[in-house]
């Protein structure tokens, strides 16, 4: 949304830009303008949807000016601000057409809620459409959650998306630390627990902070309370989380249960993890078989082969062949920038940026966004530059 604001307020100025833009989507404050008639007399050209009128200065609002106002910009809505009551000003502003008044000194909270209003309003969707991508290990070890974490951090750190995290393991849950050295406050059996309250701050407020853009919410610590979650409580996580955040990654471990279904039914793409060795291939056959007999169409099915090596006995074809699944990506056995990274519980696109491990997210990236980089260099090419 784009605004203009009327005030000679500096500080008011810096203050809505940085709450605006921290909305989804942003509030861009086009200008300002130094009073009613300063606007009028400096049109501004970019189609406005909000003007944003600061009448502390009471002189400043004269009712024939805001109506004016309003018939220039006819597709904004107004929204007055004021640090003192005043009905006449009240009576004023309705007239004009303004639509919100908020008081001053701005209650940011008061101030997001109206902006709320005014964009369902402008028919501004709030809402994000979060794609689900699930990531299951066809035997253990495969790697499942070393890529589903990592994959989580260059989302968001690569691609600029907000990246959601849940650790569905029921025992042994450990994808948090994996890339961060925070203990988690919160974990998905204490939000199963408190599932009336789950809003988007609510599950914000559980989250493991990788990066302002990467949150985990990690997996029971105890066995006993993973029970707690069930499959409607998933379903409820999983609405809220595809409001808020573009990618949801669920790390699902390897079981396959009630709660781990419901998952799987609302998951966009299932990414099931292996090793190029007959062991995984078996584990991986039976994991289809599973998927097929719940009736799951095989082309929302992606294998990602991890520790990959050119020129051994299998081949991708021959997996292909065996599975009747596309392999989506390969990642390499990168066993020093992966165990450095797993040990320390740092990403390893942070830690060993120009290892193969932290080329193949960055290309894994670019395969699930599409992210088809316009410039001449791509995103590859600009992260490693000459070492490409
Ligand atoms: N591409 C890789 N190159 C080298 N080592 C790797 C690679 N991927 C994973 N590993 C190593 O394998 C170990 C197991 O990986 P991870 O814990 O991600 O497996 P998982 O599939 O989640 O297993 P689980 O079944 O226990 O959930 C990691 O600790 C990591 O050190
Ligand atoms: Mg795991």
């Amino acid at each position: 949304m784009k605004a203009l604001l009327i005030s000679r307020d500096g500080q008011l100025y810096s203050e809505i830009a940085s709450q605006g833009a921290a909305r989804v989507p942003p509030l861009h404050l086009a200008g300002t303008r130094a009073s009613l008639r300063d606007a009028l007399d400096r049109v501004e050209s970019d189609n406005l949807q909000l003007l944003i009128i600061d009448a502390s200065d009471s002189e400043q609002l004269e009712a024939g000016l805001l109506e004016r106002l309003g018939r220039q910009y006819p597709s904004a809505q107004l929204m007055l601000l004021t640090d003192h009551h005043q009905p006449d000003l009240l009576i004023t502003a309705m007239r004009a057409g303004v639509r919100e008044v908020l008081q001053l000194p701005l209650v940011h909270r008061a101030f997001h809620e109206a902006m709320d209003r005014i964009a369902s309003a402008a028919g501004v969707s709030l809402m994000r459409d979060g794609k689900v991508l699930a990531f299951i290990a066809c035997k253990g070890g495969s790697g499942a959650t070393f890529i589903s974490t990592n994959f989580g951090y260059a989302l968001a750190t690569l691609a600029a998306k907000k990246v959601l995290l849940i650790d569905l393991h029921g025992q042994f849950g450990d994808a948090a630390l994996y890339v961060s050295d925070q203990k988690p406050s919160m974990t998905l059996s204490d939000v199963c627990a408190q599932i009336a309250r789950v809003d988007a701050p609510f599950l914000d407020s559980c989250l493991v902070h990788v990066t302002p853009g990467f949150g985990i919410l990690a997996a029971a610590d105890d066995p006993a309370h993973a029970k707690d979650a069930k499959p409607e409580h998933i379903d409820t996580i999983l609405r809220v989380a595809r409001q808020h955040y573009d990618y949801v990654l669920l790390d699902v471990g390897r079981q396959i249960d009630a709660v781990s279904l419901r998952a799987l039914d609302i998951t966009e793409t299932i990414y099931p993890v292996l090793q190029l060795a007959l062991p995984d291939i078996r584990d991986a056959r039976r994991l289809l078989d599973i998927f097929r007999s719940l009736g799951y169409v095989l082309d929302h099915i992606r294998l990602i082969v991890n520790r990959y090596e050119k020129g051994g006995k299998l081949r991708l074809q021959d997996l292909h062949a065996a599975l009747g699944c596309e392999v989506m990506h390969t990642f390499p056995n990168d066993y020093i920038a992966v165990t450095d990274s797993v040990n320390q519980g740092v990403p390893v696109l942070q830690l060993s940026r120009s290892s193969a491990a932290a080329r193949s997210l960055a290309e894994m990236v670019e395969l699930v966004t599409a992210r088809r980089v316009q410039e001449s260099k791509g995103l590859l090419d600009r992260l490693f530059g000459g070492s490409a």
